[in-house]
């Protein structure tokens, strides 16, 4: 299917990602289609933080631009630090924000001031001026020229730290002044995780519009799917959908696995040529405004399920029904998983020869879903409403060349769960038809 272009352009996906394009002009995080965090949410967020503190100085550090000379710049473009996004929705790179700041609540933002000749190489910067503040509803924005001397001085009103570092280059940045003033800070990921667990309505938001544009670009992947076709070229579909259809990035190394490769959990170099009977397992997430689907089917690359891959997945199919029915407030991974499990022992017969297939699910479940595609939060947490996780069993036959998983994206509510990706065909004959279909994003080979 080369060149990449597409043969029609999908209304509903590409009508709803413009109604979600931010107005405001936004110089220096222009145009993300995710738009702005409303800077209510921002601020409830700050303040619950806040409120976990009992008077502790928080530190979060934002991230760097990578270094195209010594890094791998190619995997990604930058990406601001989750927590430090959380609770700025700033995507400017350096940077901290510190919580309690010489008074209960205060919040303060630095930020690195602007420089031309710099900006000419990566673009314009926000600076610590009043879009900064626009941006955050942070009133008191400093440059970060001030940043160590104002560190050591709240350090010295406050020796009790929790402190998420972004990356490791702020290591060096809090190491003089905490050795200087004794302080050994603790990690603010607890804390975090116990506020990134609970979706707010914007988190959802975002959640949602990466779904739709994921399960989109499912729908592709089969359409382009045939006998012949190169993993990458499937690859390729699925990551030109995400694209158009506003996201930034990936939010993992896409897993396009035909025959073989199937049963390679995180198998993602994508390289081999498909046929005739192999299985299409494809583990794939958009990323929108920073939160990330993950979302797996398996097809039949030639459009028909055999008998026995269709049996298999009906296995792997009712154990997924299995688990999200146990996805309510209170229960928890464990108790889904088990569910799952259960569906495996009690119905796999012998299409997995002496033992259940049960034998042959070797990963978890679930996990939480949000900013990371394995995001942050303890396994066996309880379900509370607002939580987010997938449900994905699998069974692996590395001997038949035959792995299937199915994943999809579950919202605990109050009444139970939400599936979010339920739009997407899991029904063996429904994917079938949509395998049917002429691709409608890129031209067919
Ligand atoms: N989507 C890859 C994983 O959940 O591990
Ligand atoms: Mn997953």
């Amino acid at each position: 299917m080369s060149p990449l272009r597409p043969t029609s352009m999908p209304m509903l996906l590409v009508a709803t990602v413009i109604t979600a394009t931010p107005t405001v002009g936004l110089f220096a995080q222009e145009g993300s289609p995710g738009g702005p965090v409303p800077q209510s949410l921002l601020s409830a967020r700050r303040a619950r933080l806040v409120e976990s503190l009992g008077g502790r100085l928080a530190l979060i550090g934002a991230d760097h631009l990578k270094d195209i000379e010594s890094e791998y710049p190619q995997d990604s473009d930058f990406r601001q630090n989750a927590d430090f996004f959380y609770l700025t929705g700033l995507e400017e790179p350096e940077g901290w924000l510190v919580l309690n700041a010489g008074g209960p609540g205060a919040v303060v933002l630095y930020l690195m001031p602007r420089d031309p000749a710099n900006e000419t190489w990566t673009g314009r910067r926000l600076g610590p001026g009043p879009e900064a503040s626009r941006i955050s509803g942070i009133e008191d924005v400093r440059s970060m020229s001030r940043f160590d001397e104002d560190l050591a001085g709240w350090l010295e009103l406050e020796a009790n730290v929790v402190l998420s570092l972004g990356d490791e280059r702020n290591r060096s940045a809090v190491r003089a002044p905490f050795e200087r003033a004794g302080v050994v800070a603790e990690a603010a990921a607890p804390l975090l995780a116990r506020l990134r667990m609970i979706k707010d309505e914007d988190e959802i938001r975002r959640l949602g519009r990466a779904i739709e544009i994921t399960m989109e670009a499912q729908r592709e992947a089969w359409r382009v799917a045939e006998s012949g076709v190169f993993e990458y070229e499937i690859e390729a579909a699925i990551e030109y959908v995400f694209r158009a259809g506003g996201a930034e990035r990936v939010g993992f190394p896409s897993i396009v696995a035909s025959g073989p490769n199937t049963t390679t959990l995180h198998y993602d170099k994508n390289r081999r040529r498909t046929r005739t009977g192999d299985l299409l397992l494809v583990d794939i997430g958009a990323e929108f405004g920073y939160y990330t689907a993950d979302i797996t089917r398996t097809a039949p690359v030639s459009g028909t399920f055999t008998a026995r891959q269709r049996e298999l997945y009906e296995l792997v199919l009712g154990a997924q029904e299995a688990g999200i029915a146990a996805v309510r407030p209170g229960s928890n991974i464990g108790v889904a998983h088990q569910a799952a499990v259960r569906h495996l022992e009690r119905n796999s017969g012998d299409l997995c020869g002496q033992r259940s297939c049960s034998a042959y699910f070797i990963h978890s479940l679930s996990h939480w879903l949000g900013m990371d595609v394995h995001d942050v939060g303890g396994v066996l947490t309880p379900f509370e409403p607002g939580m987010v996780l997938t449900v994905e069993p699998g069974i692996y036959l590395p001997d038949e060349e035959l792995g299937i998983r199915i994943e999809d994206v579950v919202l605990v509510t109050e009444a139970g769960h939400e599936v979010l990706s339920a739009a997407l065909a899991r029904d063996p004959d429904e994917i079938e038809a949509v395998m049917g279909e002429p691709p409608r994003w890129v031209r067919s080979r």
